[in-house]
């Protein structure tokens, strides 16, 4: 008998539950083919509840989140709440506080799905986005003073220290390694700008790089030259790491090369402890309930989970199923276009693996 996990789930607003419906539908398919347990703790943390009793993340939420094996979150977003408060009450609070320092985001072209970019097809657009997920801008330090006056000061400091770089950085290197293809690494910054941060990045690249990675091809690009070569030269990409910021943007382009928020999936992790796998895409509340949207990437983010959990053969099969369908059914992955409804998909998926 394989082993249990225990999986806490966070459908969360919008279309978020249809998608984590259709990969806990995976994932039992997969467990039962692979010979593991899952069971799974629903919690409704979420616009939903934020309304009705005006709580974000209750305090026992975070130790109570930190027992289980891994977390799936479906999406955080609500027409009815003002940006931000749900994003950072729920989200960012759980990345920080549970100190899933790497954010995972691997841009892949399946077979079959339409690229935006000319002349570019899976043997291209392959490679992993290692984003820095505690630090940056996103830290909340900074402030606003004579809010609503002609004179009113906003900051918002990009805030990193070595550890936190050094951490993320490693990481990067040793997913270079384990994933053994070109064996690049490509830190991306903007060193002839933010001279203080990716300064500190970039000696810190270097040193741990030329000391304990000498097998790992460094490079160096400006955030801004990243795009235009995700676009123009994907194929040069092997992992690239960066900040929380600059990484945030370039997965959601990166996203939209490899067909769109249908199919990105990430995972929040934290080596040591417990991890958070999510779509990309958001809570998309004009689609939620029709059954229309497509939810590969949630079932790719739990298939990147149990990849986590060290259950490769499970998460190949997820792979390969997804694969079979962009290959073979699904032409357009976007909401309503997919000629198949939400559960039909995970119904494909499901009986593939
Ligand atoms: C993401 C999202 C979040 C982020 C938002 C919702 C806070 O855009 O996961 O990429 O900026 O990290
Ligand atoms: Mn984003």
């Amino acid at each position: 008998m394989g082993k249990s996990y225990n999986i806490a789930v966070i459908p969360g607003d919008g279309t978020g539950p249809e998608v984590v419906r259709e990969a806990r539908k995976v994932l039992s398919a997969a467990a039962l083919k692979f010979g593991f347990g899952i069971s799974y703790h629903e919690f409704d943390f979420g616009g939903d509840r934020y309304l009705r009793t005006g709580e974000i993340l209750p305090d026992s939420a975070v130790g109570e989140l930190r027992k289980y094996d891994s977390i799936l979150l479906g999406a955080i977003g609500h027409p009815d709440v003002r940006p931000g408060i749900l994003e950072k009450g729920i989200l960012l609070r759980l990345r920080f506080e549970l100190d899933q320092y790497i954010n995972l985001r691997p841009v892949k072209l399946y077979p079959g799905v339409t690229t935006p970019l000319k002349n570019k097809g899976p043997e291209d657009i392959d490679y992993v986005v290692v984003r820095e997920n505690t630090g940056d801008v996103y830290t909340g330090s900074g402030g606003v003073i004579m809010k609503g006056t002609p004179d009113e000061v906003a900051i918002q400091n990009m805030v990193y220290t070595r550890f936190q770089v050094d951490r993320c950085l490693r990481y990067a290197f040793e997913y270079a390694r384990k994933r053994n293809r070109k064996k690049i690494l490509a830190l991306c910054g903007k060193t002839n700008v933010l001279t203080y941060v990716f300064d500190l990045w970039e000696r810190a690249f270097h040193e741990i790089g030329a000391s304990e990675y000498p097998d790992i091809k460094r490079e160096y690009y400006h955030v801004d030259a990243t795009c235009m070569w995700m676009v123009k030269n994907p194929e040069w990409f092997d992992v690239i790491v960066t900040g929380n910021m600059f990484g945030d943007i370039i997965t959601d382009l990166g996203a939209i090369t490899q067909g769109g928020m249908g199919i990105a999936a990430g995972g929040n992790i934290n080596p040591e402890g417990v991890s958070m796998f999510e779509p990309i895409g958001g809570s998309a509340p004009k689609y939620t309930g029709k059954n229309v949207i497509n939810p590969l990437a949630a079932i790719c983010s739990g298939g990147m989970m149990l990849e986590h959990l060290g259950e490769d053969k499970a998460a190949v099969a997820i792979e390969k199923a997804v694969m079979d369908i962009t290959a073979n059914k699904i032409r357009d992955l976007s909401a309503g276009k997919m000629g198949y409804g939400t559960a039909e998909v995970g119904d494909l998926v499901a009986e593939r693996v």
